[in-house]
């Protein structure tokens, strides 16, 4: 975590959350699903398509709060693969926003030491919009600092298909025994290959649901939900949502520390158990 002057003025709401942060327990995978863009420009009698273009600042306020705070990772949900079925305006809207918003702000991936890359089927993408990927994720490729991932056209259950896929070619040309698949194997083969599993989920809008985001990833997430649509997410909202975090008790499906070598089964512990 950067110096905390660096990240917000003494004095600020902000600093007052920044100060109940402990730096060693930040999470290192944080994912976000940026939702109801619709909904603000609802409420400003604007079109649909205002809100996504609103909801730039907060991805660039977020970007920026998790490289002050030197977070590993940041995943964020920019498009679904059941996002296709919007009017064909829209989405044309939203890919332009992706490449307005990937060529303005490549000086600051740079300048943050930040990296970046797609997850998801960006195959299937309009070439103009794979080309301009393509070239963020070059133009970051040698930062050594968090790494930002914007999911597009991507959906859990497609990717746990695809390594699905890989696993029977595999397996038919004889390179694979079934044996062989652990969950290392399923995580080494999903689009977040080598990275650690989200820690915090952050859900904006109201809305609480998952909605076909890093399925096998999120096993163990702790999940927040906030009713601030996603053109209004600030700074602020990033570090509540981490203080809420650093509450927490993860026990990963074990005991509390406290609780440990407590616990008795009904009847008693019987030899070798
Ligand atoms: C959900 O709001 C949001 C989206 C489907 C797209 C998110 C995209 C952006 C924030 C802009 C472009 C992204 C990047 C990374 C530059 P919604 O439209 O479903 O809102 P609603 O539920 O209120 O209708």
């Amino acid at each position: 975590m950067r110096h905390l002057d660096e990240i917000a003025a003494p004095g600020t709401p902000e600093r007052a959350l920044l100060e109940r942060i402990d730096p060693h327990r930040l999470p290192r995978h944080v994912a976000i699903i940026m939702d109801g863009n619709g909904r603000w420009a609802k409420a400003r009698h604007l079109p649909r398509v205002e809100g996504h273009r609103a909801g730039i600042r907060a991805v660039r306020e977020t970007v920026e709060t998790v490289a002050e705070l030197e977070v590993s990772v940041l995943t964020l949900y920019a498009f679904s693969t059941e996002n296709w079925k919007r009017p064909r305006y829209e989405v044309l809207t939203l890919m332009g926003l992706l490449k307005e918003y990937l060529r303005s702000e490549l000086e600051t991936f740079r300048s943050n030491n930040l990296r970046f890359r797609p997850i998801g089927r960006i195959e299937e993408l309009d070439a103009s919009v794979r080309r301009e990927l393509d070239h963020a994720v070059e133009a970051t490729s040698a930062s050594t600092g968090s790494l930002v991932q914007i999911a597009l056209n991507y959906s859990g259950r497609q990717e746990l298909t695809d390594v699905l896929r890989s696993a029977v070619a595999a397996g038919a040309d004889g390179q694979l025994q079934p044996d062989t698949i652990d969950e290392a194997w399923v995580d080494a083969h999903l689009g977040t290959a080598g990275l650690p599993d989200p820690d915090l989920l952050v859900r904006t809008s109201g809305e609480q649901r998952i909605s076909n985001f890093l399925l096998w990833q999120l096993a163990y997430a702790e999940i927040y939900f906030t009713p601030v649509l996603w053109p209004d997410f600030a700074k602020r909202d990033l570090l509540e949502a981490i203080v809420d975090f650093q509450h927490r008790e993860r026990r990963f499906g074990g005991l509390p520390e406290t609780e440990k070598g407590l616990f008795t089964p009904p009847g008693g512990l019987s030899a070798g158990s």
